[in-house]
């Protein structure tokens, strides 16, 4: 017979120890993080399991985008790495049908505890606990992956890209979402993801430029026995970050700089603002918008544009 007394502790413990993920791996570790470069900028910190509301995306019309820029298809296994609350896990799941399957992964244990939440009764979702570093997800098992508003906040992005890699079916096809924008601003320049994507072997097959300065931009992935050995890969120099950013905001006004260079320094353009624009920008640091129309929230100082 149990006695009550003995009972109260382990009762206690679970209801204290908050929600209980049973989102496993599903693959054994690929090759380990020390392999890999630390990214050369910064990594901004996770903050939350959304992006925004899902009611503005769908205003937006972002996951429509995505889909058509990505043409999922239905019977695909679909990769949804960092997918937070779920947002395109559920609108992902009717599309690839009964005959596919969505990988919701996630790295942070509350997220993907109340993620399982959401999809329980969505018989093709498979909710996966991955590392920062490597997705645990079975060798050559997805069709297509999705990252989305994310990227800047993997803290070892190259070995998510070198072992995401193996778990690509031949031809598949990675969409990165996020805003134009440096890292700490929990964004990713164009130039600097092409740059720490092409220096995983990857290769870029469609960009499409989506509302509130966000974009998708679309890789094919290396085939597994073809990507860059760990200790090959260059980290990239982050301009926008190191260049044109200054402590309190404010903006530096030069018109070209050596930026996101790979293994060959390259030049890129710089659009300099007018002093007028400058201004409006760093005199706030969020809600501000863009004198040219490109995006509704805050913006960065100066944006750049590859030559
Ligand atoms: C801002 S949320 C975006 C969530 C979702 N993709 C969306 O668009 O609503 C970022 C998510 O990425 C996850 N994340 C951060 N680093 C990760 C990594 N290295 N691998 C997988 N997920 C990661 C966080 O736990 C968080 O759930």
């Amino acid at each position: 017979m149990i006695r009550i007394p003995t009972l109260i502790p382990a009762v206690l413990a679970v209801v204290l120890a908050g929600p209980v993920c049973a989102a496993e791996p599903l693959a054994p570790a690929g090759a380990p993080a020390d392999a890999f470069p630390k990214p050369d900028r910064p990594v901004a910190e996770i903050v939350a399991p959304r992006w925004s509301s899902e009611a503005a995306r769908d205003k937006a019309g972002e996951f429509a985008e995505v889909a058509r820029g990505m043409g999922f298809a239905p019977g695909e296994t679909v990769a949804d790495i960092g997918a937070g609350s779920g947002y395109d896990v559920v609108r992902l799941s009717p599309l690839v049908g009964p005959g596919g399957r969505v990988l919701a992964e996630d790295v942070t244990p509350d997220y993907l505890a109340a993620l399982e939440t959401r999809v329980k009764g969505l018989a093709n979702v498979t909710v996966v606990r991955g590392e920062p570093h490597d997705p645990r997800l079975p060798p050559a098992s997805v069709d297509a992956a999705i990252l989305v508003h994310m990227y800047h906040e993997i803290t070892q992005p190259f070995g998510l890209l070198y072992n995401l890699a193996a778990a690509m079916r031949p031809g598949g096809r990675v969409g990165i979402v996020d805003a134009d924008d440096i890292p700490s601003r929990h964004g990713t320049p164009p130039a600097l993801l092409r740059c720490e994507l092409t220096a995983a072997g990857y290769r870029e097959t469609g960009f499409h430029p989506l509302k509130d300065g966000a974009y998708l931009a679309v890789f094919a992935a290396p085939p597994a026995d073809q990507r860059p050995s760990p200790e090959t890969i260059r980290p990239c120099r982050d301009g926008a970050t190191r260049r044109w950013r200054l402590p309190g905001d404010r903006c530096l006004g030069t018109r070209t700089a050596q930026a996101f260079t790979l293994s060959q320094p390259k030049v890129v353009s710089i659009a300099a603002p007018s002093p007028m624009m400058q201004a409006a920008a760093c005199s706030s640091d969020s809600g501000s918008t863009n004198p040219s129309g490109r995006s509704s929230r805050c913006w960065p100082c100066c944006s750049a544009s590859s030559a």
